[in-house]
């Protein structure tokens, strides 16, 4: 136990980390060019902000959130997404009476208790967008030109666009009595949530993934037939959008997405590569959440993508992410005159902006320069007491091979002009 994460979770090690500066730094660019900003907000809310947001009858409040009573005897729970907690935050700080849209972006980790496999793990981490006070199509088609332009910076193919609407409350209640007339017959066939939910939340069990539920499922009407001509009208302006950008579709009636915040347009960038687990990405609009969770009527719409899911597709189609630039300097010591000189000198280095080191180890020289060797340093200089006091060293490009006679006195100057 003490050597071993808990299950579902992983550390992201040193050589890998430099793939996630990657993704962030592309994400962070194209956040600025959108005019969206960053937003950060705890990793914990009260519970309730989850069940009345994500909705009591999902599968993330009913089976996978972190849920645990703090000192003080409140319910509290570890974010299962994100959308939520920044709607909490949008109402707490006034960000209704401010210029709208308001447009945010997040890159959080997410925890849910799920069955872990490949792609699906119970620590993960989503980049999130979320824009508030338009109910115009064209933010829709914003927040969907948003990933892929991201897909095509990142070099990404192969993943495809779902959309589907999923309407408002109007056309939901006479299509939720459809449902109900549909799935009426085969009630006792439904597993033991979707019985619950078919008085509750009918239109949940169409995201059933229960093999005896999925049967049923297959033949239910479909919300996208029974739109009220408003929410068909919205539709129609996302597609166009779309088409409009030459961002290519398709549309998938089945797609109802696992929370219950959604109105009219969902979506999904869907890959087969990425183990069982092919949605990168979801996103959708949810008109009517910020009034649930207590705030003024305020349209909304945004997406969350799974940087693991991402990563994992990046790595399935070969897309080489950019290594890191090495150290620039290893300064290899020999004898505690030179290694005190060389404390003072990797601190001077480092102030102006070089990246250098020296040992720490009491190591020979031999084995300083295999340790410097190893870790690729670009420069590796050797100083004894002879070298201080001649002020004269052969600094080395490892890159290269060249080797060249300098003054020691002038190794600064010379790394800083190194680039
Ligand atoms: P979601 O579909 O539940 O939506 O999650 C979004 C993305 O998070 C998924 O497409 C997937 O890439 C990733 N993901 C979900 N569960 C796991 C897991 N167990 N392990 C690894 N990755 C996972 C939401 O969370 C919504 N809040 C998205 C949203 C924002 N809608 C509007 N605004």
């Amino acid at each position: 136990m003490l050597t071993q994460a808990p299950k579902g979770t992983r550390d992201i090690l040193p050589d890998e980390i430099y793939k996630w500066h990657y993704i962030e730094k592309v994400i962070e660019k194209l956040c600025k060019c959108f005019g969206y900003k960053e937003i950060r907000i705890p990793v914990f809310e009260h519970t309730e902000l989850f069940q009345r947001g994500v909705g009591d009858t999902t599968d993330i409040v009913q089976k996978e959130m972190y849920t645990f009573p703090d000192k003080g005897g409140r319910s509290i729970s570890l974010r299962p997404e994100g959308t939520a907690g920044v709607v909490r935050s949008y109402i707490e700080n006034g960000m209704a009476s401010m210029p709208q849209p308001i447009k945010l972006y997040y890159n959080l980790a997410i925890y849910r208790y799920e069955n872990v496999q490949k792609g699906r793990y119970r620590e993960f981490h989503q980049f999130g967008v979320e824009a508030f006070g338009s109910k115009e199509p064209s933010i829709d088609v914003e927040i969907i030109s948003i990933l892929s332009m991201l897909f095509d910076r990142l070099g990404l193919n192969q993943v495809n666009l779902n959309i589907n609407s999923i309407g408002c409350p109007n056309c939901r209640s006479a299509y939720n009595e459809k449902l109900k007339d549909y799935f009426k017959p085969s009630i006792q066939q439904l597993c033991f949530n979707c019985r619950n939910r078919f008085e509750k939340n009918p239109l949940r069990i169409i995201d059933c993934k229960e093999e005896q539920c999925k049967k049923i499922i297959a033949n239910a009407p479909a919300l996208m037939d029974n739109l009220c001509g408003e929410c068909l009208a919205h539709f129609e302006g996302v597609k166009a959008g779309l088409e409009n950008l030459d961002i290519k579709f398709s549309i998938d009636k089945n797609i109802v997405r696992g929370l219950d915040y959604y109105t009219k347009t969902v979506f999904e960038f869907v890959s087969e590569d990425v183990g069982t687990q092919g949605t990168i990405c979801g996103g959708g609009r949810y008109d009517g959440l910020v009034e649930t969770c207590g705030g003024p009527p305020t349209p909304g719409i945004g997406f969350g993508l799974g940087i693991e899911r991402l990563l994992l597709k990046m790595e399935s189609q070969g897309i080489q992410i950019p290594e890191p630039s090495p150290m620039d300097i290893y300064i290899a010591s020999i004898g505690p005159k030179a290694d005190v000189f060389a404390q003072n000198l990797v601190y001077r280095l480092r102030g102006q902006g070089v990246s250098a080191d020296k040992d720490h180890m009491a190591k020979s020289l031999k084995a300083q320069m295999k340790y410097a060797d190893k870790l690729g340093y670009t420069h590796i200089i050797v100083l004894g007491d002879e070298e201080i006091e001649s002020n004269k060293a052969v600094l080395k490009n490892m890159k290269t091979g060249e080797q060249k006679d300098i003054s020691v006195d002038s190794i600064i100057d010379r790394m800083k002009n190194q680039g």
